[in-house]
């Protein structure tokens, strides 16, 4: 399966998270707010990274049907690599695993061989040092504002310190690659992110549990580019 292109690294994103659509109809969802965003975040829980669990690779191949967006697959999982493969076969498109998980340089390799868009991510109390070490080699780094596991949580707003850790060294070292927030990006919120550093805005509640999600991704949007002016 040919994977669908990212886009420009380092422009602003809107990435609903599915996490927060109705389960029951998720493929309307998903195409409902297709004008107004870019990637799909697509949340998988494994029940034990994290004390909840999502969806895996079967509801990933279903929704290809439905959408042609760049699937996002943020991966809460205690063992990424038993199901990379999966994944990629399923069609995602980027996956991204935690740096707490561990073996991350093996992970990394294992996903760039799929011919998977790389992604690391973070914890609001992991430091940016432990992603330092890899930053030449993903695509993206995921710096949650939540504890991972639900949807519906406030943003850490603390987190914002490391999203400019980040970033700095991100640019000091020349590097074109995505910083994306996950966790209480809301319009109020993701000026603040997009301020700190980062381009790519994952928004589960404020887009899906909004009576138009597609009114709601386009103020998230708009909320996130006026700091760009
Ligand atoms: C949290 C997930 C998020 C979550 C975001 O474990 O990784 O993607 O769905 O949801 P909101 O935007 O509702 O905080
Ligand atoms: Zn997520």
């Amino acid at each position: 399966m040919t994977a669908i292109d990212a886009g420009a690294t380092g422009a602003l994103r809107v990435a609903p998270s599915i996490l927060a659509a109705d389960f029951g109809e998720l493929a309307r969802a998903v195409q409902s707010v297709d004008g107004e965003t870019d990637w799909l975040h697509v949340d998988v829980m494994d029940g034990h990274f994290v004390p909840n669990v999502s969806l895996g690779p079967a509801v990933v191949a279903s929704l290809r049907r439905y959408s042609a967006k760049f699937f996002d697959c943020h991966l809460m999982m205690s063992e990424p690599g038993r199901f990379l493969e999966a994944f990629a076969t399923a069609g995602a498109d980027g996956c991204t695993v935690h740096v707490e998980v561990g073996d991350t340089a093996k992970l990394i390799r294992h996903a760039r061989d799929l011919g998977l868009r790389v992604g690391l991510a973070v914890n609001p109390d992991t430091p940016a040092s432990e992603v330092a070490p890899f930053l030449n080699d993903v695509d993206l780094v995921l710096l949650m504002t939540v504890f991972p596991g639900f949807g519906g949580q406030r943003f850490m707003v603390e987190v914002m310190e490391k999203v400019v850790e980040v970033r700095r060294e991100v640019d000091r070292r020349g590097l074109s690659l995505d910083i994306e927030v996950d966790g209480g990006i809301d319009p109020e919120t993701a000026p603040q992110a997009v301020r700190a550093g980062a381009n790519v805005l994952v928004a589960g509640s404020a887009i899906f549990a909004h009576d138009d999600p597609l009114v709601a991704a386009r103020k998230l949007r708009e909320s996130a580019a006026r700091v760009l002016r």
